[in-house]
């Protein structure tokens, strides 16, 4: 007799996180919905791609992905022990959230945010107690403490707001708070401030770092977390054993090791990201301060699931969230200037 195993109780009744549209292959869309680089990765990651041994396949990675970490502590001005990588930042949420949290701990963080840290909590079958972010998307520093959470999580710049919390507040809520505080960094290459020099002070800090946005390597899969060697070494436990494969490895670390050209990128999402929210508010929309590679704005109106499908019609993707307090919003991702050129001649068009 066959029959279709029950799963746990918590997946079971779990939706998993739901991902933003990717369009089809050779598919000629203008993608701006899923915070990705406009620029294609540096020509140095793609020689390091070409030019692998394929003795690197034949034999298993270095399970820590020692010259990656070699090259991210030398970037950061840490020590290796100190730096711990992932298939994707994703992974390094995920190895934190099975490091620090069981079932029924208090996991804390503001809400709306990262819309995976609910599925990793449902996954642990961890309690999640969200706070309101505090006015002008302030972090609710005494909010925070108040839940009696064992860890804290919180994006930084945020999404889908793309606002910055000034390392001065990061300073206060983790010189108060004795738990697990994770500031997931996905962002913060597009950034004026970021949280590694608290890392010196708190050894209860975990920075998560992504290549996905900054170094234009989303589809490579590759993040990694910075923290004191006590918290990287508890995490190295419960990572898969070989988690980051020898292509992934090897490019990663050229596309770390090019600063420069990932600078350049930098540079113009910043650029772009300031004359894309003025020509918006030019056209009446309300754009939130961004400190990311995308900008959450309110439209006119208020109908932003119809602009979201009007949009969608003439081949640009952006992202609606179907969410409480974002069904007036949506958040588009900064491109090329062709790019946000189209989407604005597309929103000027009737
Ligand atoms: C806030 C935040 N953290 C982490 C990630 C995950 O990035 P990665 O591609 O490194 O898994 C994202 C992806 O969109 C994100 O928005």
């Amino acid at each position: 007799m066959s029959i279709t195993p029950r799963a746990r109780p918590n997946v079971e009744k779990m939706s998993g996180y739901t991902p933003g549209e990717q369009p089809r292959p050779g598919e000629r869309v203008v993608k701006l919905n899923t915070n990705e680089n406009p620029f294609p990765p540096s020509p140095r990651v793609v020689e390091a791609i070409r030019s692998i041994d394929p003795e690197r396949l034949r034999r298993y990675p270095n399970p820590s992905a020692e010259e990656f970490r070699q090259t991210a502590a030398r970037v950061h001005g840490v020590s290796p022990d100190m730096i711990v990588a992932g298939n994707g930042s994703d992974e390094i949420l995920a190895m934190a959230v099975r490091t620090y949290l069981g079932p029924g701990d208090v996991f804390a963080y503001p809400d709306p945010t990262y819309s995976l840290y609910p599925v990793l909590a449902e996954m642990g079958e961890v309690r999640v107690v969200t706070v309101p972010w505090d006015a002008g998307w302030d972090l609710p520093v005494d909010a925070l403490l108040g839940t009696g959470a064992r860890a804290i999580f919180f994006a930084n710049p945020n999404a889908p707001t793309g606002t910055l919390v000034p390392t001065a507040r990061v300073r206060a809520l983790a010189a108060r708070f004795s738990g697990l505080l994770l500031v997931d960094e996905a962002y913060v290459d597009f950034a004026d401030e970021n949280s590694l020099p608290l890392l010196h002070e708190f050894p209860n800090l975990i920075v998560s770092r992504t290549l996905s946005k900054g170094y234009a390597l989303a589809g490579l899969r590759f993040g990694y977390a910075i923290a004191a060697p006590a918290v990287v070494s508890e995490m190295n436990k419960v990572k898969d054993s070989y988690n980051c494969d020898a292509i992934a490895t090897r490019a990663a670390t050229a596309a770390l090791q090019d600063q420069d050209y990932a600078r350049r990128s930098w540079e113009h999402v910043r650029a772009e990201r300031g004359r894309l929210s003025e020509a918006l508010q030019r056209r009446g929309w309300q754009v939130i301060p961004s400190q990311a590679n995308f900008v959450l704005a309110t439209c006119p109106g208020g109908n932003a699931a119809a602009i979201y499908r009007a949009l969608k019609g003439k081949g640009i993707l952006v992202r609606f969230f179907d969410k409480p307090g974002l069904t007036d919003k949506l958040r588009i991702t900064i491109g090329t200037a062709e790019e946000n050129d189209q989407l604005l001649a597309a929103l000027s068009a009737p």
